[in-house]
């Protein structure tokens, strides 16, 4: 058997400690693996390199992708597809493991209508948005990237007695914005999935105030859209001084923490398995402490939910 494994999309801490479980548990068992670079734009172009045991050594610890990752519209299109296809023929592989999130398994998926290849999807995003697991490999790292920052944040929002709106990723989701506000102790969390009103936004830091509150830090996803403007109906609309950060990509990089790591070798070595036991078309997960296998469509279909427990634990102790 000869398997091909690439990282597609965003890329997340833990992509490489993936990649070397996926490399180190197939080789053993007899299975070829090549490496495809810089995403579905390396399947076009043929982009391939055999990968060995030597090869993925060295990256258990390194942020990003050595692969690379790209984000590539062209994978969209017909023609694209069947450049992806031709790779695979090419080169004679006969399943492949791609390491990404729910828009990788959409290019995936219809990959899979233009070639009959088996496919197994590796979650793997900071923005843990996707459905059919509990965590993605690389928003453990994301979170904590995070919360150290904001930790920060505070020292200097509580010297001043300002408040703080804290832009965190998520392009359309607040899974990060809902594990950092709830860990960094924020007073308000703004996500996409709860309509925010900037009045009652106002009303609450009045009420901070009047609890003795000097500090109130918001932590806000990116996706709820532009976040100076919630700085500026701050400004024009209360007394507290506000000031505005961004984190960026910032969240993107860095060693990931040993729980993305943890996450990164269940997943890529299960995948190696599903290929053996011959699966056709599933991505892993995790479900509490279990690895499990699903439908790689079930992550396109389905919307992950919020855990609306811990937005109002968040809220609650935040008073
Ligand atoms: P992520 O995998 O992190 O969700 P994206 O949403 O950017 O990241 O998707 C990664 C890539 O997957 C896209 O750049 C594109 O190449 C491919 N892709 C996404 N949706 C489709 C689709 N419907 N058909 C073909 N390829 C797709
Ligand atoms: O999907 C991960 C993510 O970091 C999102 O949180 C963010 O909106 C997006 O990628 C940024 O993408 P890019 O690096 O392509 O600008």
């Amino acid at each position: 058997m000869k398997i091909g494994v690439v990282t597609s999309g965003g890329d997340a801490p833990g992509m490489n400690a993936a990649l070397r479980a996926v490399v180190r548990y197939a080789i053993p068992r007899g299975v070829e693996v090549v490496g495809v670079e810089r995403g579905y734009n390396g399947l076009m172009a043929n982009q391939v390199q055999p990968l060995t045991l030597r090869s993925v050594g060295g990256i258990i610890h390194l942020g990003g992708t050595v692969l690379k990752s790209v984000r590539c519209p062209a994978f969209k299109t017909a023609e694209g597809l069947a450049a992806g296809a031709a790779t695979l023929q090419r080169n004679k592989i006969d399943g492949l493991i791609v390491i990404g999130g729910d828009g990788s398994f959409r290019g995936a998926l219809a990959l899979q209508k233009v070639v009959k290849v088996p496919i197994i999807g590796v979650p793997a995003t900071i923005d843990n948005d996707v459905a059919g697991t509990d965590e993605t490999i690389g928003f453990d790292t994301a979170v904590n990237t995070a919360l150290q920052a904001i930790d920060k944040i505070r020292d200097t929002a509580q010297s001043h007695d300002r408040v703080f709106v804290v832009e965190v990723m998520g392009r359309d989701r607040g899974f990060i914005a809902l594990e950092v506000g709830l860990t960094a102790g924020a007073g308000v969390i703004l996500i996409p999935e709860r309509r925010c009103n900037l009045d009652d936004l106002a009303a609450k830091l009045q009420r901070y105030e009047a609890l003795g509150k000097t500090t109130t830090i918001i932590v806000a996803a990116e996706g709820i859209g532009n976040t100076h403007h919630v700085v500026e109906y701050i400004r024009a609309h209360t007394p507290f001084e506000v000031r505005h950060s961004i984190l960026g990509h910032i969240q993107r990089g860095g060693s990931p923490s040993a729980r993305s790591r943890m996450i990164a070798d269940l997943f890529g070595t299960r995948a190696v398995e599903l290929l053996l036991e011959g699966a056709e078309s599933q991505m892993v997960g995790l479900q509490g402490k279990t690895v499990v296998s699903r439908d790689l469509a079930f992550a396109c279909r389905v919307r992950k939910r919020i855990d609306w427990r811990k937005y109002k634990l968040a809220e609650e102790l935040a008073v």
